[in-house]
């Protein structure tokens, strides 16, 4: 039996739609944009939503237009994919980075304060796997210190906790539609708020801050030729139509999507349960999550036997995360050393993330866990 790591669920819709797309005049930016992003801003009940080429772009433009840059510190968790962290080092800032806490993985809350200095401008938290941070509690932080929240929002399309969402209590959340998650369009992003002026900057900067984007230009002038004026330092990162276009029916299906995704975690931890070699991470209370991910953590210094095996049974895996701290970039940049977190350090070292979508067969993910347990001899 095969079991790959990861597949989309684009159906014939999605590609007829993209199809009529490529067959109008708009493949830039234009009114399927604006159709996904109205959608996109509903599920989150927020007032804006702008479509972006990724989710790194989003982050790094909405530092940008808040001022952060040099001699700014931005708080991340070092448990999160790198660009977490590039996007705050793209501004020339420096990205902080903060331990897990062990249950979960999230960023851990306790040690947020003792990272903050004069410096520090934003908490950029990370629904690590779909599984939301608690955001009353992180609000409560940030407003002590009269710090911005951006939400990395990457693994949290259709995520809440305690019936909160993504951008319902922070300044603004960004979103990946990258190739394996939730949603898709191979590459992708959005960011959504409820600021006016913010969302008017942001739209902006998207576009090399041009006062009026081709589309608009062209429904205003209709044949005649209209001009446009550029206002704020900016590069480009707008979504297109045909992005959009793939994404407008995988949003109407991320319900069914998620309880699908729900069944098979459930099947995972019913099968998983109890086994010595293997410890899920801890669901807390009041968590919908996405399920974007199904991470284990094995006992410490097996996995790489793990990998070898799925290898040689034709499973696919990866691994969500190895810390930022640890990657070269930052080591150079901060001087951050193996010892400084050590819970994220244990967390990357042991986390293996196993097959999950909304096409997954049962009897693969007994594939899976049989495969594991076999490998402890059990
Ligand atoms: C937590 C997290 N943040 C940010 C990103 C970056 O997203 P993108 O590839 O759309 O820039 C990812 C992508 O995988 C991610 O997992």
């Amino acid at each position: 039996m095969e079991v790959p790591f990861y597949r989309h669920s684009v159906n014939k819709d999605d590609i007829a739609r993209v199809v009529s797309t490529l067959e109008g005049m708009f493949l830039t930016t234009g009114g399927v944009t604006t159709e996904f992003e109205c959608k996109f801003a509903d599920l989150f009940e927020v007032n804006h939503c702008i479509g972006t080429t990724n989710c790194t772009s989003a982050a790094e433009l909405a530092l940008r237009i808040w001022d952060v840059g040099p001699g700014d510190e931005v708080i991340v968790p070092t448990m999160s994919y790198v660009a977490t962290a590039q996007s705050v080092a793209l501004r020339g800032a420096k990205p902080v980075f903060v331990d897990s806490d062990g249950q979960t993985g999230l960023i851990d809350l306790n040690q947020i304060e003792a990272a903050i200095t004069e410096n520090t401008k934003v908490i950029m938290p990370v629904h690590l796997y779909g599984v939301m941070v608690d955001m009353v509690a992180l609000k409560v932080i940030a407003d002590k210190h009269g710090l911005k929240i951006l939400e990395d929002s990457a693994h949290a399309v259709v995520s809440s906790r305690d019936g909160i969402k993504p951008g319902q209590m922070s300044d603004a959340a960004v979103f990946s539609f990258y190739a394996t998650k939730n949603i898709t369009s191979g590459e992708g992003g959005a960011l959504i708020c409820n600021d006016d002026k913010f969302a008017e900057d942001f739209r902006r900067g998207t576009c090399c801050g041009v006062t009026k984007t081709a589309h608009s230009r062209r429904k205003e002038g209709e044949k005649a030729y209209v001009g446009y004026d550029s206002v704020q330092v900016a590069g480009k990162c707008n979504m297109t139509n045909i992005q959009a276009s793939l994404l407008i029916g995988q949003i109407d299906r991320l319900p069914m999507d998620r309880a699908k995704r729900g069944e098979l975690v459930a099947l995972y931890r019913k099968l998983l349960a109890d086994f010595g070699p293997v410890e899920l991470p801890h669901a807390p209370d009041g968590i919908d999550s996405s399920h974007y991910v199904m991470v284990a953590l094995l006992q410490d210094g097996t996995r790489d036997g793990i990998f070898r095996t799925f290898g040689e049974k034709g499973i696919g895996c990866a691994v969500n995360f190895d810390p930022i701290h640890l990657k070269t970039i930052f080591k150079q940049l901060s001087g951050y050393k193996e010892g400084d977190f050590p819970v994220a350090e244990n967390w990357g070292r042991r986390c293996i993330t196993l097959p999950l979508y909304n096409g997954l067969e049962e009897e693969q993910v007994r594939y899976v866990t049989d495969t594991i347990k076999a490998a402890y001899g059990k």
